[in-house]
């Protein structure tokens, strides 16, 4: 056995005369994240469906734990958990209720079943809530139980869909905590997200997709390296003192929008970097009125790889 726990090789798939998938290879190496990166419309959500087995490719072949997900799909769903981009639990249930419900499902007995919902309740800390119809959940809390659920016969191979979407800034960071526990515990990750920041704090590599192509794939400072880096923005306060902090910055591959009194420079380093800057404004005598990091987003790396802004995919291809 190789050491990939995913392989696709050319993978395509139309639906009628609209081309979604159009010949994707990656290979995902056991233990590893890989974040697949596309804005709505990309093919997320269809790459993923044809690695659960959810749904069959045209062309290409896929391969999950060295079990082709064509030919051998009971096999494939043997090696995995799925959350999808929509919940999946049901919301008249409580949340032990679906994971218990989940444990039967993947054929675990009653008892193991009613262990590992347990378990799970308290890795995602949902304890408390136990009892509680899922209706009555945050978000959040559905978000953690969902994925809970795709982890209830402790798979090796896990394909989250979006797993923060739409979720708030706390449960993302829960949500993120237990990715990496996963991980820490040696499982395979493969997730779709739209978020550069996401993709940069979770993944070990990242695919790019767009019109159903990868266009980018590496690790995400290879990627960043691609699209630019962090940005330290400086707004001064007076009109007047634009042109000494200019000077201050100079070298420092420095942009400048007059207009706004704002100057930003790239960032290469860390913490001290900004202080230095901004020891060399305090020397020039220039006041500053705002101070702020703004790191790439997937609009930014989409302007860069493809020239078009990561908007809706509304222009798909026509064979
Ligand atoms: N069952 C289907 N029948 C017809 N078209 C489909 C079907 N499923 C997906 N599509 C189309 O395929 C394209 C890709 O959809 P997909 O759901 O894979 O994108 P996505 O990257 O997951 O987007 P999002 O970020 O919005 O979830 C879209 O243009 C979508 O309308
Ligand atoms: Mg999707």
């Amino acid at each position: 056995m190789t050491d990939d726990a995913i392989v696709i090789e050319d993978l395509r798939k139309n639906f009628k005369d609209v081309k979604v998938l159009e010949g994707i290879d990656l290979k995902v190496e056991r233990g590893t994240v890989l974040a697949l990166l596309g804005p709505n419309g990309a093919g997320k959500t269809t790459t993923i469906r044809i690695l659960s087995t959810l749904l069959q490719p045209d062309d290409g072949r896929a391969y999950i734990n060295g079990h082709d997900v064509v030919k051998d799909p009971d096999a494939v769903r043997a090696s995995i958990g799925l959350t999808g981009q929509y919940a999946a639990v049901d919301e008249l249930l409580t949340g032990r209720e679906n994971l218990e419900m989940m444990g039967r499902l993947y054929h675990l007995s009653k008892a193991d079943s009613r262990t590992r919902a347990e378990e799970m309740l308290a890795e995602f800390e949902l304890t408390d809530a136990a009892n509680r119809a899922v209706k009555t959940y945050s978000g959040g809390m559905k978000r953690r139980l969902d994925v809970a659920a795709s982890l209830i016969a402790a798979p090796p191979i896990l394909f989250l869909d979006e797993p923060t979407t739409g979720l708030d800034p706390r449960s993302r960071l829960k949500v993120w905590d237990i990715v990496q526990q996963l991980v820490d515990a040696g499982a395979t990750i493969f997730l779709t997200t739209q978020y550069l920041d996401e993709a940069d704090k979770l993944a070990d590599r990242i695919a790019v997709l767009d019109h159903g192509r990868i266009i980018a794939e590496g690790t995400a400072d290879e990627l960043k390296e691609k699209v630019g880096k962090d940005r330290l923005e400086v707004t001064v306060t007076k009109e007047s003192d634009f042109d000494a902090a200019l000077r201050a910055v100079e070298g420092a591959a420095a942009q400048s929008d007059p207009e706004e009194r704002r100057v930003s420079v790239a960032m290469e380093g860390g913490v001290h970097e900004v202080k230095e800057l901004l020891d060399r404004l305090e020397r020039a005598g220039v006041k500053i009125e705002g101070l702020a990091l703004h790191k790439p987003t997937l609009d930014d790396v989409f302007l860069h790889l493809t020239g078009h802004e990561a908007m809706e995919n509304d222009q798909v291809t026509k064979k």
